[in-house]
C-alpha cells in the first residue's frame, strides 16, 4: 500500500470519549479577523487542519504576525485594518472558506491581490462573489468563472444585496467588504447559514445587526482583538455520532463540541435516524454554543430519513457520511436540494454513488441528491477519495461496518480539515 492508502478492517463497537481539534468555520473566522484587527489574540484548540494553515499563511503574507506557542496555542497579531501588498500570489491550497472569505475582506482594501487555489478549489464557481463585490465597486478578474482571482479592491459602497444560493461563504464575504464600507451593507438569505462570522464579527467588537432573513453591518469599523477556546468541530464529530450510530451497544461521549444551532441539525437528524442523542453541559462562549454529545445507537440499529430543503444546506458538510452508513439502515435515505454538493472540493454526489456502489451497494443517483436504500450489506472496496477530505473520511466510516477491508485511495485529503482522523477512528474503533 502507498503512503496515501488507509486500510480499514471491519469493527465490532464504537467506543470512548473525545474531545476533538478546534471546528474549521470558527477557526477561519477567528484567525481571518484577529489578523487584520488591532492588537494581539490569542487562540487554543485552533483547527489542526489544512485548511485553516491556508487562512493564516495568506493572512501572514498580508502582513499580520502568527505565532505557535509550546502549548499548541495560536498567538495572532493583527494588522489593525491595513493590510500590505503581498510579494506573491495569495495560496488559499483547498480551502473555499479562504478564497472567498478573503476576497471580501481584500475588496476594500486599494491594492491588487491575486489569489491561487489547488486543482480542486480552481475548478469551483467563484461568479458568486464577483457580483456583489462588483456590485459595491470593486474588480474582480476571474479564469472562467474559477480562479486563479484577481481582486481590484478600493472604495466601496454599500449594498442590500440577496444571496441566490444559500452560503456563508458569500454572505461573510460581503460581511467582511461592509465592514470596511461607509454605509449600511446587509446580505438577505432564504435559507439561514452558519451564523459564526456574525457571532465573530461581535465577539471582536463589531456591531452587527440580524432579522430573521438578514444580516447588516455599518461600516467602517474596527476590530480588537479576543481570547478564545474555539469548540470542538461538530462536521469533524459527524464521521464518529455517525460510526457510532452503525453498531447497537456503541456509545460515544464527545465533549466541548461546538453546537451552534445553525450547525446542529446534524444532531435531530441522527435521531430521527434512530440514535440515541443525548447534549449535556451547554454553555456559551463568544455567543457559540459549546456542550457535550452522547450518542448510542438501539439494539435495531437505524430506521429511515428523509433529508431536503432548508435542513440539506444546514447539513451540506455531513450528507456524504449520512448517505455512507444509509446502506446498513433499515429504511435507509433520501436526499434532495443538495445540488451544492456538486461543487465541493469534489463532485460529492457523483463521488459518493461511485463508491458505494464499489463496496455493492445499491444506489440511484438524482441531479440533487439520492436515494440509498436500507437493509444492504456491504463488502469491502477500494474507495476513490477524489481528494476530498470528507469523502474519504466517509468512506473510512461505511467500511466499519463491511464485511471485508477496505482501502481508502487519497486517504491523506482528510489532513485538510482533521488530520488526526484516522488515528482517533482506531482509538474508539473495538475490533
Ligand atoms: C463553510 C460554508 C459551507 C461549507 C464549508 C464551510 C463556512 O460552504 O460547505 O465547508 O465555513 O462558511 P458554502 O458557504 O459554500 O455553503
Amino acid at each position: 500500500m502507498s503512503s496515501q492508502q488507509r486500510l480499514i478492517r471491519p469493527a465490532k463497537n464504537i467506543y470512548g470519549s473525545l474531545r476533538l481539534p478546534g471546528d474549521k468555520s470558527i477557526s477561519h473566522r477567528y484567525g481571518m479577523l484577529a489578523a487584520f484587527a488591532a492588537g494581539t489574540s490569542r487562540f487554543t484548540n485552533f483547527s489542526t487542519g489544512a485548511d485553516c494553515a491556508s487562512t493564516l499563511a495568506c493572512m501572514s503574507q498580508l502582513g499580520a504576525q502568527v505565532k505557535k506557542l509550546d502549548d499548541g496555542a495560536i498567538e495572532v497579531t493583527g494588522i489593525g485594518g491595513q493590510v500590505s501588498q503581498p510579494s506573491s500570489p495569495l495560496d488559499c491550497g483547498n480551502s473555499g472558506s479562504t478564497m472567498r472569505m478573503m476576497s471580501g475582506l481584500l475588496a476594500a482594501q486599494p491594492c491588487e491581490f491575486t489569489l491561487i487555489g489547488d486543482a480542486s478549489l480552481s475548478r469551483r464557481p467563484m461568479e458568486r462573489i464577483r457580483k456583489p463585490l462588483e456590485q459595491m465597486g470593486a474588480r474582480i478578474s476571474l479564469t472562467e468563472g474559477h480562479a486563479p482571482l484577481t481582486v481590484h479592491g478600493g472604495t466601496l459602497s454599500p449594498i442590500d444585496y440577496t444571496v441566490p444560493v444559500p452560503s456563508a461563504q458569500v454572505k461573510t464575504c460581503i460581511l467582511l467588504a461592509g465592514l470596511q464600507t461607509p454605509g449600511e451593507t446587509t446580505v438577505r438569505e432564504a435559507i439561514r447559514t452558519r451564523d459564526h462570522s456574525e457571532l465573530a464579527l461581535r465577539a471582536f467588537g463589531a456591531e452587527v445587526s440580524r432579522t430573521a432573513g438578514s444580516v447588516t453591518i455599518r461600516g467602517p469599523q474596527t476590530l480588537s482583538a479576543i481570547t478564545a477556546r474555539v469548540p470542538g468541530d461538530i462536521s469533524s464529530a459527524a464521521f464518529f455520532l455517525a460510526a457510532a450510530s452503525l453498531f447497537p451497544g456503541s456509545s460515544l461521549v464527545l465533549d466541548s463540541l461546538g453546537l451552534n444551532p445553525t450547525r446542529a441539525a446534524l444532531l435531530d437528524v441522527l435521531t430521527h435516524f434512530g440514535a440515541q442523542v443525548k447534549v449535556l453541559n451547554l454553555e456559551e462562549k463568544h455567543s457559540e454554543l459549546v456542550g457535550m454529545v452522547q450518542i448510542s445507537s438501539p439494539a435495531q440499529g437505524l430506521g429511515s430519513t428523509s433529508i431536503s430543503g432548508a435542513v440539506a444546506a444546514q447539513l451540506i458538510d455531513e450528507l456524504p457520511v449520512l448517505a455512507a452508513i444509509a446502506p446498513y439502515s433499515s429504511g435507509g435515505i433520501r436526499i434532495r436540494d443538495a445540488k451544492e454538493l456538486r461543487v465541493k472540493e469534489s463532485d460529492r454526489i457523483a463521488l459518493v454513488v461511485k463508491n458505494l456502489r464499489a463496496m455493492g451497494a445499491e444506489v440511484t443517483e438524482y441531479e440533487d441528491g439520492m436515494d440509498v436504500p436500507g437493509g444492504q450489506t456491504l463488502h469491502g472496496a477500494t474507495i476513490d477519495s477524489g481528494h476530498d477530505h470528507r469523502i474519504a473520511m466517509a468512506f473510512a466510516v461505511a467500511a466499519l461496518r463491511a464485511t471485508s477491508d477496505t482501502i481508502i485511495d487519497g486517504s491523506e485529503a482528510a489532513a485538510i480539515s482533521f488530520p488526526e482522523f484516522f488515528d482517533l477512528l482506531d482509538f474508539l474503533a473495538e475490533r
